[in-house]
């Protein structure tokens, strides 16, 4: 079913208090905006940072939500959330950081040095995927990407046929829902 469609039941639901309805609509509404159930777990998180093979290169993350996969990440990185809610949130818990409320399409566009990419964009049921793929193939050609991390919830490779070598490189169990962590690299 539909988020649009569990709403329309939620609504119409029957023996449910009028504030019972509205919270479980916020629920799934928040949980339909982000694509997931709830933000990363710690361990989903540090498996994210851990499958990062060249510590030395600069790190831009896409899609930092809250921050948990932020948290755990150098610094130095440059985190990207187009949320407003999200990215003032981001601003406050992270005030020493880089973070820029945009559009992660065209930061990829900009990317003007080799960089290893840390994405929590959803490749399911997100209508933009295909325009943030084809980004991602644009900056892997000019030589910007050197790696890319990013996790599913299926078993399926999200970015297959791009980089030269693409792995998963692991599978959180610690993470609702447990969470497939992949790889790529030049
Ligand atoms: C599944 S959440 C991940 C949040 C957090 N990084 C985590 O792992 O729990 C995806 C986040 O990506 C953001 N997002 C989706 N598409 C985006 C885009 N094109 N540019 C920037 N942020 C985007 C959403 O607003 C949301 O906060």
């Amino acid at each position: 079913m539909s988020y649009s469609g569990a709403l329309a039941m939620l609504r119409a639901g029957v023996g449910r208090s009028g504030r019972q309805i509205a919270e479980l609509s916020s629920l799934i509404a928040s949980a339909a905006s982000i694509g997931a159930v709830c933000e990363s777990s710690q361990w989903l998180a540090r498996r994210m940072k851990n499958a990062i093979a060249d510590t030395s290169l600069p790190v831009v993350e896409l899609g930092a939500g809250y921050g948990s996969v932020t948290r755990v990440l150098p610094a130095s990185t440059v985190s990207i959330e187009r949320d407003e809610k999200r990215f003032h949130a981001l601003r406050a818990a992270f005030p020493d950081r880089t973070i820029l409320d945009s559009c992660a399409i065209p930061v990829l566009t900009q990317l003007s040095t080799p960089t290893v990419v840390v994405s929590s964009i959803p490749s399911v049921n997100n209508p933009q995927f295909d325009r943030l793929r084809g980004a991602i193939v644009r900056a892997h050609k000019a030589g910007m990407i050197r790696e890319l991390v990013t996790y599913t919830y299926f078993p399926h490779d999200p970015l297959a046929g791009i980089f030269p070598n693409s792995e998963m490189a692991g599978l959180e169990f610690l993470n609702i829902p447990p969470a497939f962590v992949w790889r790529y690299s030049c």
